[in-house]
């Protein structure tokens, strides 16, 4: 039997197969009990710590109503309200935070800090996002894919179209490896995968019978039983966008791309936050400038493929399980 105590998640490809299994099917089970108003108070008087040096939406939320109705209390410390890495190694952070607390949440840059809480804190450490990787928005993903597409995970194929070399297309990687999954990249060559990240996913690719493959042209998308995008400046990268907006605006996800999979049933999914128009400040400042940073349209955002709001309703019912499975 899987047991998860104690555990952190700071990748996925720190997981099983069947552990990553275990936290789906977790999911899926509080997700039908919050449904019928069963609450078992999993994690009464349990502390949990979030600690977020990029912003966030969903992270955050998930987090906090996933532990809220586990009976868990939150701290949320953002990178101005702790002396961390300013006044205080994290080293004596983590130890600190440890004493306090049954587990702890980080969003950040560098995945060396999530590590390095986990080292230090011996408590379980959770990745809310780094530079390199985002392993709980892997696990809705997952849980969405198997909600939406009539088939095992083995059998489907996720063709993520963008900025291919992100964290989001990490996660993936690592993801559809464990799961045995065909996974395949399309982009511009100039923002091709990590041969590094590839490399440690193409060898347990060969353990689970997993396709990772990178195509630079749009046939990569025939067959798709998943089209999947996100931004195309991540978080931090911002100063990049006139440069990625000349790359990426042939990947942009539009009917014609959706059309390329010759697949009626195409979901399409995003983790969120997406541009899909121009109505949020960002958008409009950068068209002010000449730049169209959509890597979606707003048809297909709202067409009848599109499930990303399923999708993130997921993020909490998946971060609750990894809650409950690992505290
Ligand atoms: N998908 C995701 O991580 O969203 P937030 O940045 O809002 O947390
Ligand atoms: N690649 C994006 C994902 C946001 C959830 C970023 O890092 O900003």
């Amino acid at each position: 039997a899987v047991n998860l105590k104690g555990r952190s998640l700071l990748t996925l490809m720190d997981f099983s197969t069947s552990e990553i299994r275990y936290l789906l099917d977790l999911a899926k089970d509080l997700k039908t009990k919050k449904r019928s108003g069963i609450y078992n108070y999993q994690l009464r008087g349990k502390n949990i710590v979030l600690l977020f040096e990029k912003t966030s939406t969903r992270t955050r939320c998930a987090f906090e109503v996933a532990a809220l109705e586990e009976g868990a209390h939150v701290t949320f410390l953002d990178s101005n309200s702790s002396q961390m890495g300013k006044k205080e190694s994290l080293e004596d952070t983590a130890r600190v935070l440890g004493r306090f607390y049954d587990g702890i949440e980080y969003r950040g840059y560098e995945q060396s800090v999530v590590d390095e809480l986990a080292r230090y804190s011996g408590v379980p450490v959770w990745n809310g996002l780094t530079d390199l990787d985002h392993p709980t928005q892997i696990l809705a993903d997952l849980m969405t894919i198997e909600e939406h597409v009539a088939k095992p995970l083995n059998k489907v194929k996720v063709v993520y179209v963008g900025d291919t070399r992100n964290n989001m297309t990490n996660a993936w990687m690592f993801g559809c490896a464990k799961m045995g999954m065909h996974f395949v990249a399309v982009g511009p060559k100039e923002l091709s995968p990590s041969e590094e990240i590839m490399a440690r996913s193409q060898a347990v690719a060969q353990e689970t019978g997993a396709i990772l493959e990178f195509d630079s042209s749009l046939t990569g998308v025939e067959g798709a039983d998943v089209i999947y995008t996100d931004v195309w400046a991540s978080m931090g990268e911002e100063a990049q966008i006139p440069e990625r907006v000349k790359l990426l605006t042939p990947y942009q996800v539009n009917a014609a791309l959706l059309e390329k999979a010759g697949n009626p049933d195409v979901i399409f999914m995003h983790c969120l936050p997406a541009f899909h128009d121009f109505e949020t400040r960002m958008a409009k400042e950068q068209r002010d400038k000449g730049y169209d940073i959509r890597e979606v349209t707003d048809e297909v955002f709202r067409s009848r493929h599109s499930v990303v709001f399923d999708e993130a309703e997921n993020r909490m019912h998946t971060i609750k399980a990894v809650l409950v499975a690992t505290l």
